[in-house]
């Protein structure tokens, strides 16, 4: 079926069209509808149906016949260390750990946060949790105590399980220090913390709460304990993901069962073109929702060997680092995020250290994360010699709105866009007020609802912010936040967010959070965040701060702690490195900083001069702030 065909069956019949996709997962229990509009925000996928999760990534591949075959590579060139888990291995180690989680309390719907670096540890922790129908929570590893200590207050976990640290170029990153201050700022205090002892660095143990993973395992496994996979419902919750929204308080996105094992098995035939059998790696971190899906769920659902690299593009130890970890295993398709090629073609400018290699099993490279430039697409395209394609997509719809999908036969590339819109959405571009704009005409993108399998189904403990989020402002639709448009073939351009998100390295950040971190210094009266274009991490934070009358400390101490706020508070990943003392901030006479014109300054970009500017002198102060720095 080619891509045209498949859209136009999906258009014609989506429960049709879905309720077929759904064949490829086994089912404890059959669905009574395939879709039902009445329930939840804009209806729910699969009710009445009854299922498990980790039976269909790893349990039913070991039935058929799979289970000598390869589940997970963990490849660690930080560590320089390599471990190949079979799918029985795999399933063995996940019903194992179900059984030190389920001794330890944990039943269906407890929630488990698991604050793990790059280790199989934490694959075996999220697939644990789905055996018995607990809900895990993945917090990324560069988040500071205090964002671990929101979202534990937010999901209220029954058990943490965590490792003594995670391991960065030139740099132990000790977790056990930032777990514990975490709980000792939250008012939820979970019951156990489970914590791998890694040996870069051990960590102290306390004494009623602090249980050692390995200890733990290695009982359960001479006593032969295993948990059974819990029969859930479709519906019910398999995990919860905290994204960036425009505030400090983050969104825990709940993802289900169901729906999200039928659309990420749809992906990896016929977006990724992957078979069973063959190997799939996803370069990105357990972390964030691209790990969820295409490290843990998608590929082993289809009973694809997934890699886990602990290492960065660039320095572990050079810029061949991809190419080597795509040769070892002989992936068919690797994922990334273009800030990781952009690393590497600075390092390698002419692609030297790809020919060291054997690719010849590599078949395509896809790119989502952030907009993939063109340049750098065309980079790929010539050093590697295979197709390089860009997908969009969110934390909240756990695989791809857009995409140039492979296996049912790859479209035309054109750079700068990530194609056309998958089967399950109907992608539209509205102005302001809600109308259709025209063909190449930039406006917010919208996603008709409803919204297919596997996208967010609310927000967890935050229902009522389902609506002011995604599904008020545009009535019918699911709000992207993204702006961009299409072209007269249809095909999609992202150009940035409409909202107060950037994108860093990759990494979703709210610049309002950290304005609310910034505002919290004693010295400072008012505060502006807005994202710098940047050549390695396509935009970089930086933050004007307006003094509070009276202060006379020194500026540079004031932007240095300035500085070390954001990462003590929100955490090294927000790369907030720039501060800048300013007199005033530009604004609109009705009080609204005008932080577009500043990122245009920022960015050495030509501006018009708001007609609603209060006082125009300010632009140029901004300017010579910046050119100060
Ligand atoms: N635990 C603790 N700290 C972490 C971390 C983790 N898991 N991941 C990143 N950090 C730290 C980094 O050490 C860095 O700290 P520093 O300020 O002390 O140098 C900071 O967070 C910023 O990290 P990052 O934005 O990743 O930049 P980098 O300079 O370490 O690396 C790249 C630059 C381009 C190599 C890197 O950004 C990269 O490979 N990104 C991949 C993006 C990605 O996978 N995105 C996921 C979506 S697909
Ligand atoms: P996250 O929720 O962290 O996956 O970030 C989602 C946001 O990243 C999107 O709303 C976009 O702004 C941006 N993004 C992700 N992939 C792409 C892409 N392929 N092109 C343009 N922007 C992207």
């Amino acid at each position: 079926m080619s891509y045209a065909e498949a859209y136009a069956v999906w258009r014609g019949d989506p429960e049709r069209f879905w309720g077929e996709a759904a064949g490829a997962i086994d089912w404890i229990k059959p669905c009574d509808r395939v879709f039902d509009e009445t329930l939840g925000h804009y209806g729910r996928w699969f009710p009445g149906a009854v299922c498990n999760t980790a039976y269909n990534c790893l349990d039913r591949h070991v039935l058929a016949g799979r289970g000598a075959q390869a589940a997970l590579i963990y490849d660690s060139p930080i560590t320089g260390s390599q471990r190949t888990f079979s799918f029985a291995e795999l399933t063995s180690e996940v019903a194992t750990f179900a059984a030190v989680l389920a001794d330890q309390g944990v039943v269906k719907g407890d929630r488990v946060i698991v604050y793990m670096p790059m280790v199989p540890e934490a694959v075996i922790a999220m697939l644990a949790c789905a055996r018995i129908g607990a809900i895990h929570s993945v917090v990324f590893g560069g988040f500071a105590a205090n964002e671990l200590a929101t979202r534990l207050d937010d999901a209220q976990p029954k058990v943490i399980v965590s490792a003594s640290c995670g391991i960065e170029p030139g740099r132990i990153v000790a977790y056990k220090p930032l777990l514990d201050s975490a709980i000792d700022l939250a008012t939820h205090k979970p019951q156990t913390c489970i914590i791998l002892q890694r040996p870069a660095l051990a960590a102290a143990l306390h004494d009623g709460r602090d249980l050692d993973w390995t200890s733990l395992v290695e009982q359960a496994h001479r006593d032969g304990r295993t948990a059974e996979c819990v029969p859930v419902a479709a519906t019910d919750p398999l995990y919860i993901l905290y994204t960036s929204g425009s505030t400090g308080q983050p969104k825990g996105v709940v993802r289900d069962n169901g729906g999200h094992m039928v659309a990420l098995q749809w992906s990896m035939t016929n977006l990724y073109g992957v078979a069973p059998g063959e190997v799939f790696w996803a370069a990105s971190d357990v972390g964030w929702v691209v790990g969820h899906s295409y490290i843990v769920y998608a590929p082993l659902l289809n009973g694809t060997t997934s890699i886990l690299y602990e290492g960065k593009p660039v320095g572990t130890p050079d810029a061949g680092a991809f190419w080597r970890v795509a040769s070892d295993h002989k992936a068919a398709v690797l994922f990334t995020a273009p800030t990781a090629l952009r690393a590497i073609k600075k390092d390698d400018p002419q692609g030297l250290r790809i020919h060291d290699y054997d690719l010849s099993h590599l078949r395509a490279l896809f790119l989502a994360g952030e907009r993939a430039d063109p340049e750098t697409v065309k980079w790929a395209e010539e050093h590697l010699d295979i197709p390089v394609i860009d997908h969009w997509w969110q934390t909240e719809t756990a695989w791809a709105i857009a995409g140039n999908p492979l296996g049912l036969g790859a479209l035309p590339v054109k750079r700068g866009s990530p194609t056309v819109p998958m089967p399950g959405y109907d992608v539209q571009v509205l102005d302001d007020a809600g109308h259709p704009v025209a063909e190449g005409q930039l406006g917010n993108i919208v996603i008709k609802l409803p919204l297919p399998p596997a996208c967010l189904v609310t927000l967890w403990n935050a229902a009522e912010r389902f609506g002011p989020s995604y599904a008020d402002e545009f009535p019918g639709y699911y709000k992207t936040s993204d702006a961009g448009y299409v072209d007269d073939d249809g095909y999609l351009f992202i150009m940035g967010r409409t909202d107060d998100i950037i994108n860093v390295a990759g990494h979703r950040l709210s610049t309002g959070a950290m304005e609310e971190v910034l505002a919290a210094h004693p010295d400072v009266a008012e505060c502006a965040v807005v994202g710098k274009a940047d050549a390695l991490k396509g935009e970089v934070p930086v933050g004007f701060l307006v003094l509070k009358a009276g202060v006379l400390r020194d500026t540079r101490v004031i932007e240095q702690e300035a500085v070390a706020l954001v990462r003590e508070r929100i955490g090294p990943v927000a790369a907030f490195k720039s501060a800048v003392t300013v007199a005033r901030l530009p604004k609109t006479r009705s009080g609204k900083i005008l932080r577009g014109t500043m990122k245009k300054i920022a960015d050495g970009e030509s501006y018009r001069l708001p007609a609603t500017i209060d006082d125009p002198a300010i632009l140029a102060e901004i300017a010579a702030a910046l050119a100060q720095k």
